[in-house]
């Protein structure tokens, strides 16, 4: 049981992790204990109430409370913020109960209540042991009769163990740029990293790991993620009294909600985990955590898709997407997904989003005949979509130019020259809910891109019916009502998330869809960067790489190849312009990759050589059983008396004999990760290597 209960205090345990919390000598919530599992539940500290220190600093300075909201001498950063009726803005939360709930996964509910107003917190856990992972989320209800103004709202707070000589990992970036890593020492004060855009955004990514001295592969690693795919904010604070702590959730940025009595608002998920095996074991237990769990057709590897974007741009038809298809088939693609420029009067990006029925002009008969082909051909079929869009010349926006996200007396910023529709509208998700369904019920698509390709302006919900503020919730769970009831009704639609690239790639969209499109830069050596960071929280399952013509006058396109195969695998070149031995080799490609597509997409990754730090750089891939493994190497441009680094696998059975290909006799497992192997590469050169196990003894 990973639960374990006492009138005073919580132990959740994991595989080789523990969290503890419990109640003060005065009554308050406070955090116990984050790390290893120790061998005896009296093994975690309780520790003891610290003194106060002057009259200067409340005791939320000194108490690391487990949710803090905000009331009394509290100057910490916290968790709740409210007003309620009276005007009243202080929150004191007291200790109700706590219950446990077996079903689906065991679960502790922790029940506080404002010591005078009718608002409950109730505080949720659910550990996922074989991960090393807890889950947390927070409901709040109004048990009165007025609402109660809620100005901030977090999903959770980790006090670290005690100590000030923490640093933080995020991600940093922008469009055709995204997932840079970034390592900073947390210092006295608040860091603060969040979106304010609607969409997670290319800008961060609600993701964070926190450690003291950790490496790839080893040391203490803190971190979490919010399954949220919407205005986040991760807060890391360290006090003057060298107590470290963080906190993610909803944005409170120009954030509002007004809870009415009865209708309980519940926040999205916080999923945290502690590990010593460094960054990459957090990676690791992140990766099969979405892998088994949130993904929404589990562990069935990825079809290889050809995406006609890059090759046709807006200019889509019967007769040039057939030609793409006939060769894309011919080299062993299994999906063929026509990208944007198919629906009505769309052939530029300044109109037509709205009107999602096919162009007369570019398919007078439909979508029927391409499908057709490209069935007949052996391939699946899938079709891009930007449904939360409107172009202002579209029949959509004349017909309907309240439903775009506004401020009546201000201009509307056009962005891409489009607006962005009031998905927190129940007219407007019903609309959009109508057309997909109606495409996916006419047409034989297998696969739906959904895109979304701007940020949020003057976000007005004029007619809202609580406060206008809520729209940067209400407007992602609109996304998900929709998204979801469409997948219901499609079960076998397989989707991808994209938002002008990796603006939207969070665990609370991948819930609905399988994919992501990490980046609009496709440039392989570039997209060794974002891949290696998109890594540290999502698996490889879920990112789509395509081959492009990127660069193609210097680099070698089985270089490109192998950056992708790195992932799940795509093509988007021009491949009318591609030589025929250019197809072949291709052909080659994407025969080797179905051989190692297993192990890539359902494997544990090992980041070897860091690509963001290193111009040589390697990653690894072994199976769960440990039977085999694939070995990617890559050099970008070094000077030429470049000391070709060793590489030490990670991952197989130290007693157990493999094989490297290339690299000459089987050694064991030790050897391979003691010794290592030297892989020869020329500037711009790449290998994949597979590892076999050729023998479970020595
Ligand atoms: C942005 C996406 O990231 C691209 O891949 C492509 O689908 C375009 N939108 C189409 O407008």
């Amino acid at each position: 049981m990973p639960i374990h209960t006492s009138p005073n205090r919580w132990v959740l345990e994991t595989q080789h992790t523990a969290y503890a919390f419990g109640l003060n000598s005065a009554g308050l919530l406070t955090h116990h204990y984050w790390g290893a599992r120790l061998p005896r539940l009296d093994d975690y500290p309780i520790p003891a109430d610290p003194a106060g220190f002057a009259s200067t600093d409340g005791f939320g300075h000194f108490i690391p409370e487990e949710f803090p909201g905000y009331a009394g001498t509290k100057y910490i950063d916290p968790c709740l913020k409210v007003t309620f009726a009276d005007e009243v803005r202080d929150v004191v939360l007291r200790y109700v109960d706590f219950s446990v709930k077996n079903s689906p996964q065991p679960a502790l509910s922790i029940r506080l209540k404002d010591v005078y107003y009718p608002l409950t917190v109730t505080l949720h856990y659910r550990p996922h042991p074989d991960y090393d992972l807890i889950e947390r989320w927070v409901t709040l209800e109004n048990l009165g009769s007025e609402p109660i103004h809620v100005e901030r709202i977090f999903s959770a707070k980790w006090t670290l163990p005690p100590g000030d000589d923490y640093s933080l990992t995020h991600m940093v970036g922008r469009h055709v740029d995204e997932f840079n890593l970034w390592r900073e020492p947390l210092t006295p004060g608040l860091k603060t990293i969040e979106s304010r855009r609607l969409i997670p955004s290319h800008r961060a990514a609600p993701w964070f790991a926190i450690d003291r001295a950790a490496s790839e592969d080893a040391g203490e690693v803190w971190f979490g993620t919010l399954a949220w795919s919407g205005n986040f904010r991760i807060s890391a604070e360290v006090t003057e009294f060298a107590s470290t702590r963080v906190s993610i959730g909803l944005n409170d940025w120009d954030f509002g909600w007004k809870l009415q009595p009865g209708e309980p608002l519940v926040t999205p998920a916080a999923i945290s985990g502690y590990t010593q095996s460094g960054f990459g074991g957090a990676s690791r237990q992140l990766q099969a955590y979405v892998r088994d769990e949130i993904l929404p057709h589990g562990q069935v590897p990825h079809k290889i898709l050809y995406n006609s974007w890059e090759a046709t741009l807006f200019d889509v038809d019967e007769a040039s997407q057939s030609a793409l298809a006939e060769i894309a088939a011919r080299m062993g693609i299994e999906l063929f997904v026509m990208d944007d420029g198919w629906f009505h009067n769309r052939n530029w990006d300044n109109a037509g989003l709205g009107d999602w029925w096919p162009d007369k002009k570019k398919f007078p008969n439909g979508l029927g005949n391409l499908i057709e082909k490209v069935n007949s051909l052996g391939m699946d079929f899938g079709l891009w979509v930007e449904p939360e869009m409107v172009n202002p010349d579209s029949d959509l926006y004349r017909a309907h130019p309240e439903w775009v996200i506004h401020f009546p007396t201000r201009a509307r910023t056009e962005s891409r020259n489009q607006l962005i529709l009031n998905m927190a509208r129940t007219d407007v998700q019903d609309y959009i809910l109508g057309v997909l369904d109606k495409l996916l019920t006419e047409n034989k698509i297998s696969f739906i891109k959904w895109d979304m390709n701007r940020a949020a302006s003057e976000p007005g919900w004029p007619d809202a019916p609580g406060d206008q503020r809520e729209l940067w919730v209400r407007y992602v769970w609109g996304v998900y009502r929709v998204w979801g009831e469409l997948r219901q009704r499609h079960p076998d639609v397989i989707w991808q998330s994209c938002a002008s690239g990796g603006g939207r790639a969070d665990y609370g969209i991948l819930r609905l869809a399988d994919q992501v499109w990490i980046s609009d830069n496709t440039e392989a050596t570039a997209r060794l960067h974002i891949q290696e960071g998109y890594s540290q929280y999502l698996p490889a399952i879920t990112m789509e790489a395509w081959v492009t013509d990127w660069n193609e006058g210097f680099m070698p396109l089985e270089f490109r190849f192998h950056v992708s195969m790195c992932g799940a695998l795509g093509v988007g070149g021009n491949l009318i312009k591609w030589t025929e031995s250019e197809r072949e080799l291709a052909a080659e490609c994407i025969r080797q990759y179905k051989e190692i597509r297993a192990v890539v997409q359902l494997g544990g990754q090992y980041r070897l050589l860091s690509a963001q730090k290193n111009a040589y750089s390697a990653l690894q891939y072994v199976s769960q059983d440990q039977a085999e493994g694939v070995l990617f190497v890559f050099r970008v441009h070094t000077p030429e008396k470049f000391n070709i680094p060793q590489i030490h696998l990670r991952g197989l059975d130290p007693e157990a004999l493999y094989s490297v290909e290339g690299c000459g006799e089987p050694r064991s497992g030790l050897a391979w990760l003691e010794v290592g192997l030297k892989v020869e590469l020329k500037n711009l050169q790449s290998r994949v290597l597979r590892i076999k196990r050729v023998s479970p003894n020595l």
